[in-house]
């Protein structure tokens, strides 16, 4: 039988060999860094998980929830207001089980096979799995360095950007590291216009963010709410990975679009994670503020650390991702990433897993406390693979 063409478009497990090594490795009792994957290491706020536990002992939160509570729904509107500025209404917000899942079901419900939809190169798997699954052509815009490693929207054709049903952008960016601008979103509402494109804004890290900025929403600049949507998930700012527990936020149409697709299938979030959700989104954010501090010494030591053994990396402004690009002398980033678990124990994700745009560079994430990341720095200055004399000798 021939499966759906879909599955021709998805791509294979990348990471598999890098996973064996990595579990040989382990086997073999060497010490393993692992900085490949954004799981953060902080624990669930206490009570985020008193309100599940408790919602969970009640018999009638274990039915069909069927839709989003309006507590929890006045509890997303609440939060956008005190901590973006932004007046939503509840018809403005719908759960999914996750950005990632939802990423998926919106490229069903806004594209047609052989649309374009316009990604950040490099960018989150996701986001290619939603072009992928809804048959899209994927645009990949440039993020250069020399730009910041923020999207050059001059550098996407006119023809392209007008035939271009809708556009991701993700500030704090995964993997990059880079953030947005009030002159970048102002100009990024004024293509959207021009172009009649949709902009769909993923805003994950919105709290993970330094030197002393503080995340915004997309939502919060003039013009935004006509002519796009935010993803907002509560997985990083509160730890809370596992549950599933995220928002597409925005212009009414769009949610509602993305609500017809998923309630075919979804008979909504279980009760306790909307209570959950609810405790997180109305209840105090000291961890939220002390974890960001915390990123931001591990970035101190992740980038500075790199560049003071002579690897040349810039500071990530925000994200828990530091981007990297790899010696000059490797031409493949899993090359490199196999040879550095090898020979220092430090395990990055290459930047080929990120779209084509992503090849020269790794990504690494900050999941270990900031003495682990100096072991880090040690062990990657000591094993030499960043001196090109050692390779040529191999
Ligand atoms: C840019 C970006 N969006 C979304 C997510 C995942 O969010 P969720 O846990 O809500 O699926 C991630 C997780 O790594 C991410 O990097």
């Amino acid at each position: 039988m021939k499966f759906s063409r879909r599955l021709d478009r998805l791509p294979d497990e990348i990471f598999a060999s890098l996973n064996s090594r990595k579990i040989e490795m382990e086997q073999e009792g060497r010490k393993i860094y692992n900085l490949s994957i954004g799981t953060p290491d902080f624990p669930v706020p206490e009570h985020i998980r008193q309100a599940l536990i408790e919602a969970a002992k009640d018999p009638e939160n274990w039915k069909y929830a069927l839709r989003d509570t309006d507590e929890l729904l006045e509890a997303v509107c609440g939060y956008y207001e005190r901590r973006f500025q932004v007046k939503i209404e509840p018809e403005q917000v719908t759960s999914c089980a996750g950005s990632q899942e939802g990423m998926g079901h919106l490229g069903l419900a806004l594209c047609d096979e052989g649309d374009t939809i316009l990604l950040p190169g490099p960018c989150y798997p996701a986001f290619i799995a939603c072009a992928n699954i809804a048959l899209a052509c994927p645009y990949f815009y440039p993020m250069p360095k020399e730009n910041g490693f923020l999207p050059d929207l001059a550098a996407i054709p006119d023809e392209v950007a007008d035939r271009a049903k809708f556009m991701i952008v993700s500030l704090p960016s995964n993997p990059m590291g880079s953030v947005g601008n009030d002159a970048f979103y102002q100009e990024l509402i004024a293509f959207a216009k021009r172009h009649d494109v949709l902009i769909i804004h993923d805003n994950a890290y919105s709290d993970i963010i330094f030197d002393g900025c503080i995340g915004k929403s997309f939502l919060s600049y003039e013009g935004a709410m006509e002519v796009g949507a935010e993803f907002f998930s509560l997985s990083k700012s509160f730890n809370v990975t596992g549950a599933r527990l995220s928002f597409l936020i925005g212009r009414k149409d769009v949610v509602q679009a993305f609500y017809k697709v998923r309630s075919q299938y979804d008979f909504g979030m279980f009760l306790p994670l909307q209570k959950a959700a609810a405790a997180a989104l109305n209840g105090p954010i000291d961890t939220v503020l002390r974890q960001k501090e915390i990123y931001q010494k591990r970035r101190d030591a992740l980038c500075g650390g790199f560049r003071s053994i002579g690897w040349d990396i810039p500071d990530s402004h925000g994200s828990m991702f530091v981007w990297a690009r790899i010696p000059s002398w490797y031409e493949s980033s899993m090359q490199f990433c196999m040879d550095l678990m090898e020979q220092s124990g430090v395990i990055c994700t290459p930047g080929a897993s990120f779209g084509p745009m992503g090849e020269g560079y790794v990504r690494f994430a900050l999941v270990l406390s900031e003495q682990e990341i100096q072991k880090v720095v040690a062990a990657v200055d000591a094993c030499g693979i960043l001196k090109e004399k050692k390779h040529e000798q191999e």
